[in-house]
């Protein structure tokens, strides 16, 4: 697997990041080794958790994903060759949610524990928790990379303003400051007053920052649960709309012509995007992860980019306004 330069941190991380979510709960032991090993295999080493995952799934308490890929790293040695991403900020039982100094420090205490490392490579902020004051957690954070017990630090489920208030503050102090944006994002688009709060999307101006700033983007849920070809998954109402449609055609199109998955697409589109963009895939099935894996090797042309980014009403809207 390709690596990407990471932003201004100086490491490269690999172009497609395993999300673990589900690794020790809903996904048997068997099928996630399976999973872990052949994305290992692949050259894959980035993999994303949280300590929340996956509380609310059938046996799960939170923590579970993360002890899981602990033992993982343990049983095959590598956790020297593995970058590391996990989270906190979204409550759960016995936990408040939020990013106040003391529940940064304990919640990191615990996810190394959980996972038997020393060290995080990646820490995000799950969500942004405007009732700490910024101070108080950029603060927090910082000492956690003083420490030595966390690499970088991320923010997920981010407004661009609060991100720049936050990356200015921590500048202006001296301290770390988040590195990346983790949020939601797929070829299709959440339809014109939608949301999926508290998740967040990449959207243009989101984009023009990442480009502006050399600030890295990961998208999560890029493959949309697999509605792009999954009659089993129903496609989220936030997607339906006539600029969706769209959108579908143009995706199934352009998969016909060149012999690629839709869900290939998908992920050739959002990596080859100006500024590419790492997607965070997650799968219990081993075809499913080679179909994803295989994107590495589906080059879009510019012209496919653009007709992909093109396909929608709302363009066409807007040429009529302007006209
Ligand atoms: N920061 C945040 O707030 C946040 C939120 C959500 C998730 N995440 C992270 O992002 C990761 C991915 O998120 P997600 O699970 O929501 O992603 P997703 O794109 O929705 O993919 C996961 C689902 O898609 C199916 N799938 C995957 N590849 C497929 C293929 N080739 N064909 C058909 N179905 C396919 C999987 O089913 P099968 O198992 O059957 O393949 C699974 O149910 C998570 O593990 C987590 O690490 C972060």
């Amino acid at each position: 697997m390709k690596t990407v330069a990471f932003g201004q941190t100086g490491v490269e991380v690999s172009a497609i990041c395993l999300g673990a979510m589900e690794f020790g709960t809903a996904i048997s032991k068997d099928r996630s080794y399976e999973v872990l090993d052949a994305y290992y295999e692949n050259g894959g080493r980035f993999l994303d958790t949280a300590n929340i995952y996956a509380h609310w799934l059938e046996g799960g308490k939170g923590g579970d994903s993360e002890t899981f890929i602990g033992q993982w790293m343990r049983d095959r040695g590598n956790r020297s060759e593995m970058f590391i991403a996990t989270k906190l900020g979204f409550d759960m039982p016995g936990r408040t949610g939020t990013l106040r100094a003391e529940e940064i420090e304990s919640e990191c205490e615990s996810s190394l524990k959980r996972m038997g490392i020393d060290t995080i490579d990646l820490y995000y902020a799950h969500r942004d928790d405007r009732e700490t004051p910024l101070e108080e957690t950029l603060k927090a954070f910082n000492e956690l990379v003083v420490a030595g017990k966390v690499r970088f630090l991320g923010a997920s489920n981010f407004m661009a303003w609060r991100l720049e208030k936050a990356r200015n503050l921590s500048r202006a102090n001296g301290w770390a400051e988040y590195c990346c944006l983790q949020q939601r994002h797929s070829y299709l688009r959440l339809q014109a007053g939608t949301t999926f709060t508290p998740q967040l999307t990449i959207d243009d101006n989101l984009q023009a920052y990442s480009k502006a700033e050399n600030f890295p983007m990961l998208a999560y849920t890029p493959l949309l649960g697999g509605c792009y070809v999954r009659d089993d998954r129903k496609l989220p109402a936030q997607y339906l709309g006539v600029d969706s449609n769209n959108r579908l055609q143009a995706l199934r199109k352009l998969a016909n012509e060149i012999g690629a998955t839709p869900n290939q697409v998908v992920l050739a589109w959002m990596m080859q995007s100006d500024p590419p963009i790492i997607p965070l895939i997650a799968t219990g099935n081993i075809e499913h992860l080679r179909e994803n894996l295989a994107v590495e090797d589906i080059r879009l042309t510019s012209e496919q980019i653009i007709e992909l980014d093109a396909a929608g009403i709302c363009g066409e809207r807007n040429m009529v306004l302007i006209s």
